[in-house]
């Protein structure tokens, strides 16, 4: 396997936004990975733990059976106010999997919880509707309080321990947005950039396709399917929640300085710190990847 080796773990070069058609991705994909010379950080040869918060989601489900399914991660520990029932859990690798219930509103509760482990990557697929928050202020606290909070006490105290966080936002993301669910996943990632992760990776899906709730969203439902259909002209617009959880999980593995170029992983900063972004079509392309 070749990889390019460079001074920075991210090439403007890297990051092209040159319009690829799908013939052309569609040929057997360049195995070119980037290794970032400076960073100590593990990248997939080393093995690592993982802590997933939003596990019993949509996307949530598809992350864990990856993350336990990947030989990369040597134990997983899955939060939230539930936790995945054993009958929905995959038969093998669940040897390695620590389920606690935690409780959002308890902040001190949830640090001594989520520091317990030393966690070197932080999965977060936490979030809901306005509608079912039931009021703005209730769809902050949840979409974006309870994913800071749970970053945050998540975050290692020891400097020498780097940890990675990967958080599943949404497309069209805008901190300065007047609509609420974009300018909520903007800020969120704003604050989780501004935690000093070693490494932070916010993917930004469009629709989420082939999702199997319990409840019916009408709307949420039509969307899904037009950008199901459109999927078939472009990659921009919707992805199945398998393959974004595939990606996330790669992205987990590798971090920003590996990320397959195929990720188009990009820099973004909402006024302070800086992350890298993976957009609808650089997620469907990365999930395709053999990896
Ligand atoms: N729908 C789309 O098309 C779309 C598009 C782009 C991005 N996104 C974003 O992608 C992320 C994942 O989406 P998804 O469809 O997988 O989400 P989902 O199925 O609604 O799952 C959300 C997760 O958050 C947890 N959660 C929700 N409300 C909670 C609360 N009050 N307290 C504690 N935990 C709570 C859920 O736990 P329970 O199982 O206990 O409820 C679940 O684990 C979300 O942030 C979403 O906004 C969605």
């Amino acid at each position: 396997m070749s990889f390019w080796l460079h001074s920075s773990p991210i090439q403007p070069w890297l990051f092209s936004t040159r319009r690829l058609s799908r013939r052309r991705v569609s040929r057997p994909a360049p195995r070119v990975l980037t290794l970032s010379m400076h960073s100590s950080f593990a990248t997939c040869s080393t093995r690592q733990t993982a802590l997933i918060i939003g596990a019993t989601g949509q996307v949530g489900q598809h992350l864990l059976r990856e993350l336990l399914a990947s030989s990369h991660f040597t134990r997983v520990t899955e939060a939230g106010r539930r936790v995945t029932p054993a009958n929905k859990l995959p038969s093998a690798a669940t040897s390695k999997l620590e389920q606690v219930v935690i409780d959002f509103e308890n902040t001190e509760g949830l640090k001594q919880i989520l520091s317990k482990e030393k966690q070197d990557v932080v999965f977060i697929t936490l979030g809901t509707k306005a509608k079912l928050a039931g009021s703005p202020a209730n769809f902050e606290k949840i979409d974006r309080e309870y994913v800071v909070n749970a970053a945050k006490a998540a975050r290692s105290t020891d400097p020498e321990h780097r940890q990675r966080i990967v958080y599943c936002s949404s497309g069209m993301s805008n901190p300065s947005s007047s609509a609420l669910y974009i300018r909520s996943k903007g800020l969120t990632e704003k604050a989780l950039a501004d935690l000093g992760y070693s490494d932070c990776i916010i993917f930004n899906p469009g629709m989420l396709q082939n999702l199997h709730r319990d409840y019916s969203h009408t709307l949420e439902t039509i969307l899904s399917r037009i950008a199901s259909f459109l999927s078939y002209f472009t990659w921009r617009l919707g992805i199945d929640v398998d393959a974004l959880a595939k990606s996330m999980r790669i992205a987990g593995e590798f971090g920003t300085g590996a990320l397959p170029f195929v990720a188009e992983a990009s820099e973004k900063s909402w006024g302070g710190a800086t992350f890298t972004t993976v957009g609808n079509r650089g997620a469907v392309r990365l999930s395709r990847e053999p990896l």
